[in-house]
């Protein structure tokens, strides 16, 4: 309706100031409306906008006052969330308290011309305030799925006349007030729902953002978790894949100082006086000049660290009374940020890991946790080291029980070719014939002041292999000249085969050993005598040295374990001669197999050939 319409019909004066009023009045609530529906959908601070609702609605519905109460999560309170009015008390009601607590209890509307005539209405506020309430008007709020959600009151609404001439005269102090209309009941009830919707929009908004908030704290505390992880996989890869204590040290170190992004750091171990830490492993631009040099215990955060069994975080070590100041000048280090803590074997400290200047920031408690658990694998990997020292030596002791025991067993070889070859000498009458005799039988003490070598160079956990450059042919030579001094007396007869007689590399000695042990086991086999044959070729990269015999075969029962240790099948036998050859030809890099039936049984060894053919195939008989 437009302002020309209504002067249209030229009523009179009285009639027409009512109808003007009205008409402005209604305008008005057209405005009023229109700006609820404007603030309910731009603004986003619900506190912001529940103001301005209840500041709206007082005056959409002419009235003095108003208030809006959220009902309470377990839906046992009502808060007033806005309170308009001079004074501003908050109030706290029990459902089924009051007329709000009514309204919210019954999810009906109360609109009643004086409150004082209602038994639901609490006076209390009104004593407390100092307020006369006279109308009210109180709606529920409801959200989309039709439940209260709180409860919008409007006080005392303003006779109409007054509340027209209102603006004309502020200074009136006696107020008149009308009952709220059915009008007023429809309009408040659509604009508490419109309410309630947008509480409950930003209530979702809200939890949506209390969940986003806490997923990324989850997030970010997952991240942490997932780094700290990965630097303890690291290190524990770095520490399976040394070998050696220096190496474990040295990889932890440089992994750690690399994911914690720092950079430089030590290891410093306790000395065995205890006074002292010396730094063991070091990483970072000074390293050369620090390794081994040692610091006090009790000097420097490193020193503190360990003394008091405690980690220590020093982001800026320029003020801290700890930092080593003096050794740093005297090493011509300077460091700006710095973390360490103490390393422990078992119950005892024995060392301490410190890591320096972080690159972006400070160091924080997470680094410093990490740190700790560092801390514990380095204390882990010294551990683990000082028992592989222990159960080494150990090992070695029964290693050298073992080998005694072969040692004595291959002496039985020289010791035959000795009492042989002394024996032919008690008949010999022609000295030259002598001379060789006591030539070979020199060469057996050798073997055997070479096998007392051995034993010593074992115990010293010496265990490398001699390989020389070997010529074959001399080599075959000499064993089969041996051989045949240990055969001597039985009907063997020694077949050479010499497919390769060039030069070679191995250890003579000890693949000496290993023929001899090849040629006893067939001539023990061979109890009535037969064939013997030794046999070398080529064959790709490798060198193949075979020994074949025609005795009865490998007893069924030895098949499988053949090359254990004590694995015999003869009277008399030990069962030392295969694995003593296993070990000889695995120490070389090579390998070693048998066919055997009851033709015969042949062995095979193969083993990596490095060498040059030195003349052509020459048979030696
Ligand atoms: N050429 C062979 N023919 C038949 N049997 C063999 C042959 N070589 C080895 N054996 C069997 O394998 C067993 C194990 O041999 P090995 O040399 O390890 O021990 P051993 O000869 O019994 O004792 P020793 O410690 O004195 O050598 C022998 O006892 C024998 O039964
Ligand atoms: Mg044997």
């Amino acid at each position: 309706m437009s302002e020309r319409a209504a002067t249209a019909s030229q009523p009179s004066s009285d009639e027409r100031s009512p109808l003007a009023a009205a008409l402005r009045q209604e305008r008005k609530k057209l405005e009023l409306v229109t700006e609820v529906g404007a603030a309910l959908s731009s603004t986003t601070d619900l506190d912001q906008l529940l103001r301005l609702l209840i500041d709206k609605v007082t005056e959409l519905m002419d009235a003095d006052r108003s208030t809006l109460y959220l009902l309470s999560e377990d839906g046992r309170e009502l808060w007033s969330k806005v309170v308009q009015g001079r004074d501003t008390l908050a109030i706290r009601l029990q459902v089924g308290e009051g007329i709000a607590g009514w309204v919210a209890q019954s999810g009906e509307v109360v609109n009643i011309a004086d409150a004082y005539r209602d038994t639901r209405f609490q006076p209390a506020v009104d004593l407390r305030s100092g307020y006369r309430t006279r109308s009210i008007l109180c709606v529920p709020m409801r959200n989309r799925a039709g439940a209260v959600v709180g409860v919008v009151q409007v006080l005392n609404k303003r006779a109409p006349e007054l509340a027209e001439s209102k603006s004309d005269d502020e200074s009136l102090t006696m107020t008149l007030f009308s009952p709220f209309s059915p009008e007023d009941e429809d309009l408040l009830l659509a604009l508490a729902s419109q309410t309630a919707v947008v509480i409950d929009n930003s209530k979702l908004y809200l939890s949506v953002l209390a969940k986003n908030a806490e997923l990324a704290h989850t997030t970010a505390q997952l991240a942490a978790r997932s780094h700290e992880l990965n630097v303890l996989y690291e290190v524990e890869k770095e520490l399976s894949a040394a070998t050696d204590l220096d190496g474990s040290l040295s990889r932890i170190l440089g992994r750690t100082v690399e994911l914690l992004g720092a950079e430089a750091g030590s290891i410093a171990l306790l000395t065995a006086a205890g006074d002292a830490l010396e730094l063991r492993t070091v990483q970072g631009p000074a390293a050369a000049r620090l390794k081994d040099v040692r610091v006090a215990l009790g000097q420097g955060l490193l020193g503190w660290s360990v003394a008091r069994r405690e980690p220590v975080i020093a982001n800026q070590v320029d003020g801290d009374p700890r930092y080593a100041r003096e050794f740093a000048r005297d090493h011509g280090v300077a460091a700006r940020s710095l973390m360490a803590a103490p390393v422990v074997d078992g119950d005892r400290v024995v060392g301490g890991i410190e890591i320096l200047d972080k690159h972006d920031g400070e160091f924080d408690e997470d680094d410093l946790r990490l740190l700790v658990l560092v801390a514990g694998q380095v204390g882990q990997a010294l551990s683990l080291a000082r028992s592989r020292d222990e159960s080494r030596d150990q090992d070695r002791l029964a290693s050298i029980g073992r080998l005694m025991a072969g040692v004595l067993h291959d002496l039985k070889t020289p010791m035959t070719v000795i009492s042989g070859y002394a024996q032919l000498m008690a008949s010999c009458d022609d000295s030259a014939q002598r001379e060789k005799f006591v030539e070979h039988i020199l060469r057996q003490f050798d073997v055997m002041s070479g096998m007392t070598r051995e034993v010593l160079a074992f115990a010293r956990g010496d265990r490398d292999l001699m390989v020389r450059r070997v010529y074959m042919h001399k080599f075959i030579d000499e064993a089969v000249t041996q051989l045949r001094q240990a055969f001597a007396g039985r009907p063997i007869a020694i077949e050479v085969e010499l497919g390769y007689d060039g030069v070679t590399h191995f250890d003579e000695t000890k693949m000496l050993r290993v023929l001899h042990n090849l040629a006893r086991n067939s001539a023990d086999a061979m109890e009535h005598g037969g064939q013997f044959w030794v046999r070398t070729r080529i064959e790709g990269q490798e060198l193949v040295l075979e020994t074949a015999d025609d005795g009865p075969g490998i007893p069924a029962a030895l098949r499988g374990r053949l090359f254990e240790l004590f694995a015999s099948g003869r009277r008399g036998g030990t069962g030392l001669g295969l694995a003593i050859v296993k070990k000889i030809v695995d120490d070389h890099g090579g390998t070693i197999a048998y066919d055997s039936g009851p033709g015969g049984t042949t062995f095979t060894i193969r083993l990596p050939h490095r060498g040059s053919r030195t003349g052509e195939f020459s048979p030696i008989r």
